[in-house]
């Protein structure tokens, strides 16, 4: 396991899922987590079970104030920010013609712009405790479509796009940022969804574990050459159409 002693991360929608995976993962690895959600009491209760180099902030992605108050906290508590995890995200279906204008809004809202304000309350500290690195969580949809799932993949390609500029304007003061794009994983955002179809090549839904694997090496110094790219996690999903081996 790569060492994250030194590391000090804020991870937005920290308190369940693979966001909750991630804050564990870095506490067990050395680092120092503020986790930032919207659901106070299980963010609050995963804090406390670990420990001092936890902490819970009530974070909504979609206030600059509230990642401000979220930012000052890591600051004050741990004294610095080097890693920030936007991960906080929402999903949702709906056939063009059926999908409305507000539910458009709210998607880019939380999962795009709650990335960019998370960057931008974080961008100083990030530069004055560098090396430091952002990591943004895609999908497999920031990479390909899917019917019926548009302003979620619009998000996930924005959050794509976004990453590669920040990488650019902030490598000069070893700032890294990476997307990683997770394929079908077992959380509460994907339960009672009929999601076979969507497993690749190794024929499962993911663990959060797994995923938090690839978000540890990139919040470490073992990944410094590693910036403005995106990381695939996915099983094989995007390797190809899963078929019966044909014989001639
Ligand atoms: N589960 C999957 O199959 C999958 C696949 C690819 C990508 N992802 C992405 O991974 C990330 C984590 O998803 P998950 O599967 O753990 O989902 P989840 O629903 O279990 O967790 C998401 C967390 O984000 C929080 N959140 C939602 N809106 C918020 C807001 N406005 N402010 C702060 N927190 C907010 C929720 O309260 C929750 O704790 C998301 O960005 C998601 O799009 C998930």
């Amino acid at each position: 396991m790569p060492s994250l002693i030194g590391k000090i991360a804020l991870v937005s929608g920290g308190a369940r899922g693979m966001g909750a995976s991630h804050s564990r993962a870095i506490v067990d690895a050395g680092g120092k987590v503020v986790i930032g959600d919207l659901l106070d009491d299980e963010g609050s209760r995963l804090a406390e079970e670990l420990g001092e180099g936890a902490v819970y902030v009530h974070l909504d992605v979609t206030s600059s104030v509230d990642w401000k108050n979220a930012v000052d906290l890591a600051v004050r508590t741990f004294g610095g920010l080097n890693v920030l995890v936007n991960n906080a995200g929402i999903t949702g279906f709906g056939k063009i013609g059926e999908y409305t204008e507000d539910q458009w809004h709210t998607m880019i809202n939380v999962n795009a712009t709650g990335q960019f304000l998370g960057i931008t309350a974080a961008r100083d500290a990030l530069v004055s405790s560098a090396p430091s690195s952002i990591i943004n969580i895609s999908s497999t949809a920031g990479i390909q479509g899917t019917p019926g799932l548009h302003a979620y993949v619009a998000s996930k390609f924005a959050v794509r796009g976004l990453t590669k500029s920040v990488a650019l304007e902030l490598g000069v003061f070893n700032v890294r940022a990476n997307s990683v794009h997770p394929g079908v994983i077992n959380t509460p955002m994907i339960a009672g969804l009929d999601l076979a179809a969507n497993v690749g090549a190794l024929h499962r839904a993911g663990e959060p574990e797994e995923v938090s694997n690839l978000v540890l090496f990139l919040a470490s110094n073992e990944s410094s050459y590693l910036t403005g790219t995106e990381l695939v996690v996915d099983g094989g999903q995007l390797a190809g159409i899963l078929a019966e081996v044909q014989t001639l």
